[in-house]
């Protein structure tokens, strides 16, 4: 089939790549000219496992291109994929201006085309939107939904970092439609896929997206909870929530405490939930909870420092990890700046490094020293936090301390081996008692 996708952010991009890998041709929009000529080059905007060795092999197959050429685009394709950003507005609501000015975009195209086209929503937004504002604006070319073109909902659930593998084997996908035609023709689009089909109506299909998220975010929470309980009494919470994962109605996934979710989806999605829910006056205890818990989280790595060094004043702390999580260059809610706005207030020195964050994270906060490596973060330390999980901090062995004035780690993502390190370094794991 022929499939334009609009917005080259992961979503949209890894979503491009995907398709055009199972043979449909793709026309990638973006208003950015920076973005489409790195794509004509095969070269990805955005760091991502995979995308460029893939991304390589759609563009010379001439399976996928760039343009900044919205109406042609849609013109010359069968389906429009809208997969542009709905950031969080202050009050947790999301803004969907993106999303509306795209659809404008649409309108304009359609009104000049004769053949029947499927516009498909992709950004995250919250149930009623698709219906309540991509169709009235998508009218206004004219044109008649069921009879000229057709309208769905396709949430995705990919993880920055491992998005092309999410894309190509995803668990579900959901395919909201206006209509049944609508339906059919997207789930063409996902032909070649093995993954179970879910067709639901536009609403469904939002709602779903919302509340998968949430639920993962309160899984976190609940492990974050737990953990701060099992510390009292002594528990592993790794050990207990292995036990609990064994459960088949629960399973494993998402219950590892640390010092909480960031990224953009959870904290956002989340938000956008309570907002929603409080715009129908209902209350959303069980959210309040996961965000007051996801909040303090990342304090409490400063807290068990200040225990373990009695006081951070002139003390020189290093932060591992910058990003929300390992193999991304993503700093967006990243639990690392809490972190290290706690130790500021603290009095402490602050050191960081990350493989891949430190100029993202440059851009949210003065006053701390950037390291060239680890080694370098480490000389001369009295601490040291691990805030995400990136292969080399999972590697770090005792001798890789050697610089430290004081050996105290606090792992909050447990990726080390306590056994593996010698009884001069004193390393405190998050929930571990
Ligand atoms: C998430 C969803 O997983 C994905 O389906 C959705 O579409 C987008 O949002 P992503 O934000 O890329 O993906 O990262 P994810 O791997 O889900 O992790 C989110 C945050 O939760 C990270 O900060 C991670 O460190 C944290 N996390 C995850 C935990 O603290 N504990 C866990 O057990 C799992």
């Amino acid at each position: 089939m022929k499939v334009s996708i609009i917005g080259t952010g992961y979503v949209g991009l890894v979503t491009g790549v995907g398709f055009a890998k199972h043979g449909h041709e793709v026309v990638c929009v973006d208003k950015d000219g920076y973005k489409v000529d790195m794509i004509n080059q095969a070269e990805p905007p955005i760091y991502e496992k995979d995308l460029k060795k893939l991304l390589e092999k759609v563009v010379s197959d001439s399976k996928l291109s760039a343009t900044m050429k919205t109406e042609e685009a849609i013109r010359d394709t069968e389906i429009t994929f809208i997969c542009v950003g709905t950031p969080s507005k202050e009050d947790g609501s999301v803004d969907t201006s993106a999303v509306e000015k795209v659809s404008e975009e649409v309108a304009g195209a359609l009104k000049k085309k004769k053949e029947y086209h499927v516009v498909c929503v992709k950004s995250t937004v919250t149930p009623g939107t698709t219906d309540g504002k991509v169709l009235p604006t998508l009218e206004k070319s004219g044109k008649k939904v069921g009879e000229d073109f057709g309208l769905s909902m396709n949430p995705e659930f990919l993880r920055e970092g491992v998005a092309l593998d999410d894309f190509l084997n995803p668990d579900r996908i959901v395919i909201g439609g206006i209509d049944q035609r609508s339906q059919e023709f997207v789930r063409e689009v996902y032909f070649p896929f093995k993954a179970p089909i879910l067709l639901t109506d536009l609403r469904t299909a939002e709602m779903i997206k919302y509340a998968s998220n949430a639920l993962l975010a309160t899984k976190i929470s609940f492990a974050n909870e737990v953990s701060r309980l099992c510390e009292k009494m002594g528990i592993d919470v790794y050990d207990v929530m292995d036990g609990v994962g064994m459960d088949h109605r629960i399973n494993r996934d998402f219950l590892n405490a640390g010092c909480g979710f960031g990224g953009s989806c959870f904290p956002k999605d989340v938000r956008a939930l309570r907002s929603l829910a409080r715009k129908e006056g209902l209350k959303t205890k069980i959210l309040d909870a996961v965000l007051e818990v996801n909040q303090e989280q990342p304090l409490l790595t400063v807290e068990y420092l200040r225990d373990e060094l009695e006081d951070l004043q002139g003390k020189k702390v290093a932060v591992l990890g910058l990003t929300f999580k390992g193999g991304t260059d993503d700093v967006r809610m990243t639990r690392a700046l809490p972190m290290v706005e706690g130790l500021k207030d603290e009095g402490a020195e602050v050191i960081v490094y990350d493989p891949m964050g430190m100029k993202n994270f440059s851009k949210l906060v003065d006053g701390i020293d950037y390291a060239d490596g680890i080694e370098e973060a480490l000389e001369g330390a009295d601490a040291c936090i691990i805030q995400n999980d990136w292969l080399e901090f999972k590697a770090l062995k005792s001798e890789d301390l050697a610089g430290m004035r004081r050996k105290v780690i606090v792992d909050a993502r447990r990726i080390l081996d306590e056994e593996e390190l010698s009884e001069n370094v004193t390393y405190i794991g998050v929930g571990k008692g």
